[in-house]
């Protein structure tokens, strides 16, 4: 089964898409496709779901796997997230992945950060970004940085990260990076439970009450016919009695502005919901239809 080759350094994985473009051309291909999915490591189902969706759409998958201090807000948050290198190039093995871009903190960042940020404006202020100040603009800035290394024409990401879908694919159109973006919708437990690499970090209890984030999603969704006000005041009470979960925030959103839906709303609304469970925070999101 074909190995991803793991490049390490900026020059390396340049030189290596450059060479792969090469022989896809020389093999008959004349514009070779090449796909990025950026992702923090620690793979699951979810990521395998955006690596195919890649393979899809492209000749050439490339996957990032770098643990972006920029978008921690706590240094216990960044040392606590799970690094798992060999076992993720594993799991890619097979999978028609290409290359696996690893680089070093150092690599990426060798002045120990960014002085220069990309800015989400007002969206990535809001909701996670509320919550984890700075986060969105760390995310901005490593994926333009993320962009502009591998070049590639398509980038993917999970729709569970939808304010994060919703700026990356902002920023691209309004920056006009050459890359389109695709939005793989989100994988899920048998349960219900969106996977994540957080999931891990769950205890037997905890991972039994993370169910909930799901079922209030499930009821807001179910009460929409009743319009906004009810939907959210049916995931209330879907979270209530979970002692091992703090809610966060629960919004409904227009997903065309990531601005919050008002009474009027009319058509598909995003419901988005964040919670801490026994100190993991978790993220989950539905469409809901308000007539
Ligand atoms: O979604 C993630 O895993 C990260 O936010 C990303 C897009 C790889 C940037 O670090």
């Amino acid at each position: 089964m074909s190995q991803p080759i793991v490049e390490h350094t900026i020059a390396g994985v340049r030189e290596r898409v450059r060479a792969l473009r090469a022989d896809a051309v020389a093999a008959g291909i004349p514009h070779p496709r090449v796909a990025l999915v950026p992702t923090m490591g620690a793979l699951h189902a979810g990521h395998l779901a955006l690596v195919e969706r890649a393979s899809e759409v492209a000749d050439i998958v490339v996957v990032s796997i770098f643990v972006n201090p920029l978008q921690f807000g706590e240094q216990a948050d960044l040392e606590a997230y799970p690094r798992t290198l060999d076992s993720d190039v594993e799991m890619l093995t097979g999978k028609g992945v290409a290359v696996v871009f690893a680089p070093s903190a150092d690599e990426m960042y060798p002045q120990g950060s960014s002085a220069t940020r990309v800015t989400g404006g007002d969206v990535a202020q809001r909701l996670e970004g509320r919550s984890r100040r700075g986060h969105f603009d760390g995310v901005l800035t490593v994926v333009t940085k993320l962009l502009h290394i591998v070049g590639p024409d398509i980038a993917v990401f999970g729709q569970k990260d939808a304010q994060q879908a919703f700026l990356v694919t902002r920023m691209v159109r309004e920056l006009d990076f050459p890359t389109t973006i695709e939005i793989v919708e989100t994988v899920r437990e048998d349960d219900g439970l969106a996977l994540s690499s957080r999931n891990r970090r769950l205890d037997a209890r905890e991972r039994r009450a993370a169910r909930v984030l799901h079922q209030a999603l499930d009821a807001a969704v179910s009460a929409a016919d009743g319009g906004i006000d009810a939907s959210i005041a049916a995931a209330q009470s879907a979270l209530m009695g979970e002692d091992l979960v703090r809610l966060d925030h629960l919004s409904i959103i227009d997903p065309a502005t990531f601005q919050p839906a008002d009474d009027s709303f009319k058509g598909a609304a995003l419901i988005v919901i964040a919670a801490e469970v026994g100190g993991v925070r978790l993220i989950d999101n539905d469409t809901a239809y308000f007539g």
